[in-house]
């Protein structure tokens, strides 16, 4: 088994279901295609129960991509598999990811299943996807408040049934980075199986701790990370994909590990979700934010004048940040704009170029700059995205 760190997504899941991020499906399709060009290895393309719709936007998802896996997440019930199973089933590499509650409070208060009612789900509903699909994911939500034997117990299970890989959500983003690590360290010392499978963290950022936690994770031999762009997601979000996979390449030496993200596409990536969405992110945003390679003091710049490893751990071209040189203005030309909207995520076909052209020129007349928002709302005019 490769020791790569997995990149799986869930930004058309977990991060659409959160307020202000909802998607069409047309939408769903171009973020799904920029996320497989970007080299994530598993999309979660969507819950394919939750509504007609969502159905018809994780089919075409299948039908869709080449290269990465593409799972649909389902309860542990059978109509919800069956759906999922049908939804991916035109994939070229597809995966049924199911859940079910294993903490006492998720199982007391929303479930009303004791736990050996939890046990007995995983093992047939873990067992009806497996038998649908070679790929199956099993995530014990609430995981990181479960009782441990418990825990270690209901993942025995989901290995017993055909689960491959295995995860550990931090559903309310209450563990702390230590904590969690050590979690994975002796989930993978104690359940039976567990050199047969993944280990995968999911963390959401109720305490700002996503993106530690699932380093953590990682630094005790989880191999797959659930994310999402820009950090989309319920509450305060999940762990950022940027983030983490940036923070695993910068500190190779440290880690030893990769991903097989193309790191100089992140940055048109978050563009576009920003786009699709509306869903802004704050200007010190690491990795993608607007600030994040901007060096305003003068002791900052003179530093970085002579050597800019000064103040700067990586460059803006390894996440394909547009070095800010180019200032756009009304002399520059048709050329210059294409390729600043590449960079910002927008491919447009010659006439909605033209369109943008003639838009930007009008504003360039008005204004002495034009700045990347400007242009985000000139191309979608121009585009007839929405
Ligand atoms: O946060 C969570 O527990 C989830 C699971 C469904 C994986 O999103
Ligand atoms: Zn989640």
């Amino acid at each position: 088994m490769s020791d790569h760190v997995r990149i799986f997504d869930t930004t058309l899941r977990d991060g659409e279901q959160s307020p202000g991020c909802s998607m069409t499906t047309p939408q769903k399709l171009l973020l799904a295609q920029q996320l497989a060009d970007l080299g994530v290895d598993i999309i979660e393309a969507g819950f394919a129960a939750a509504s007609p719709d969502d159905f018809n936007a994780v089919k075409s998802i299948a039908k869709l991509v080449r290269g990465s896996t593409v799972a649909a997440l389902a309860r542990c019930q059978r109509e919800d598999i069956e759906r999922a199973a049908a939804a991916v089933e035109p994939a070229e590499k597809s995966r049924i990811h199911v859940f079910i509650a294993t903490s006492d409070l998720h199982m007391e208060h929303k479930l009303r299943m004791r736990r050996e009612e939890v046990l007995e789900s995983i093992a047939t509903h873990v067992a009806l996807a497996r038998s649908y699909c070679a790929d199956v994911e099993f995530s014990a939500e609430d995981g990181s408040r479960s009782d441990r034997q418990f825990l270690a117990r209901a993942l025995e299970v989901a290995i017993d049934a055909g689960a491959t890989t295995l995860n550990i959500p931090d559903t309310v983003g209450y563990a702390v980075p230590a904590e969690y690590g050590e979690l994975f360290a002796w989930l993978r010392a104690n359940v039976r199986g567990a050199d047969q499978v993944v280990f995968s963290s999911h963390c959401h950022d109720d305490l700002g701790l996503a993106v530690a936690n699932s380093l953590a994770a990682v630094e005790n031999g989880a191999r797959q990370i659930e994310c999402t762009i820009n950090g989309i997601g319920e509450r305060a979000g999940n762990a950022a994909m940027e983030e983490i996979v940036m923070a695993l390449r910068t500190r190779k030496p440290y880690y030893g590990l990769e991903t097989r993200i193309n790191t100089p596409r992140l940055y048109a990536v978050s563009r576009q979700l920003v786009s699709l969405t509306g869903s802004q992110i704050a200007r010190n945003k690491a990795i993608v934010g607007e600030n994040a390679f901007a060096h305003e003091s003068g002791i900052h710049q003179h530093g970085m004048l002579r050597n800019r490893a000064t103040y700067e751990i990586m460059s803006p071209e390894d996440v394909g940040v547009p070095r800010s040189s180019l200032v756009l203005g009304k002399h520059s030309g048709r050329a210059a704009l294409a390729d600043r909207f590449k960079a910002l995520g927008h491919s447009l076909d010659e006439e909605a170029l033209n369109r943008a052209f003639a838009a930007f020129k009008a504003l360039a007349d008005r204004k002495k700059e034009v700045f990347d928002a400007d242009l985000e709302a000139i191309a979608l005019g121009s585009s007839g995205e929405e």
